[in-house]
């Protein structure tokens, strides 16, 4: 479905030094209905690859294909969330969630469907509330929502949960993944914990910084629906150790922790 050939993608340096180079000689395929999970330290350029996918920006080398055509800017069938819900504070639940049919021009308001992803997003009973009345987690399922009642072909999310404490962050990673049981879009998702990879991904992509590259690609072989529980199976805890020799060839694994004295 989206073909990433040989991308490169260079900014202008700050002042007159060096140009930066965000990506260097980028590939990836992404399948309809594959979860994607890009996953990498600060800076590696997970959020460029994105914005590439999104349309927002354009590489300096190579190209993207999508459904077989060269991706040229936006367009509906790809939706972003980030990090930030960026919700409009003055609106209420529904009329934020209600905003994606605006901005996509589906009008008439169909609003049963409004009410529909409430109910999806288990925002029952707080549809008529103002954003900051929600925790981090609700806002972001709102946001979600937004992106979602225009049933877009991708859904590419950029560190959605990455502001959220621990235990929100779990229950929306369970979340997520129910979510996606029921709707299958393709999701490519980006993030720096690895156990958020794993977790939610049939294929993490592993990325390094400096330049930004793919250094490795990782099927997941765990079954699904996945649950949070998963973390501690052996398999997991592999998949994990296969990922860090990766992104942290310093760590030298230990065999056993003993204590001295
Ligand atoms: N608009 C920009 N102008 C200049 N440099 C940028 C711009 N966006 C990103 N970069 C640089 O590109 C590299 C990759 O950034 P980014 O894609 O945001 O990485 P990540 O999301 O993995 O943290 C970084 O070195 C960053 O400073
Ligand atoms: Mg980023």
């Amino acid at each position: 479905m989206i073909s990433i050939e040989k991308i490169t993608k260079t900014y202008p340096g700050r002042r007159a030094g060096e140009p930066t180079i965000a990506l260097q000689d980028v590939s990836l395929e992404i399948q309809k209905q594959e979860f994607v999970v890009a996953v990498g330290p600060s800076g590696c350029g997970k959020t460029t690859l994105l914005n590439l996918l999104a349309g927002f920006e354009e590489p300096s080398q190579g190209s993207i294909h999508f459904d077989g055509r060269v991706l040229r800017g936006p367009g509906a069938e790809r939706v972003v969330v980030f990090q930030q819900p960026t919700l409009y504070p003055w609106l209420a639940v529904r009329d934020n969630i209600a905003l994606g049919l605006k901005l996509k021009k589906l009008r008439p308001i169909d609003w049963e469907r409004v009410d529909y992803f409430i109910e999806m997003m288990g925002l029952q009973g707080f549809a008529k509330h103002s954003p900051y009345q929600l925790s981090g987690g609700m806002q972001q399922r709102v946001a979600i929502a937004r992106a979602l009642i225009v049933e877009p072909a991708v859904l590419l999310m950029d560190e959605p949960f990455g502001a959220l404490d621990a235990q929100t962050r779990n229950d929306m990673q369970e979340f997520l993944l129910n979510l996606w049981e029921r709707i299958k879009a393709t999701i490519f998702f980006i993030t720096h914990d690895v156990e958020e990879a794993i977790l939610l991904a049939d294929r993490v992509v592993v990325m390094t910084a400096h330049p930004g590259r793919i250094a490795s690609e990782i099927t997941v072989t765990l079954p699904r629906p996945r649950t949070w529980n998963m973390i501690l199976s052996e398999e997991f805890l592999d998949l994990k150790r296969q990922v860090l020799e990766i992104l942290r060839p310093d760590l030298t694994p230990l065999t056993s922790i003993t204590q001295n004295g």
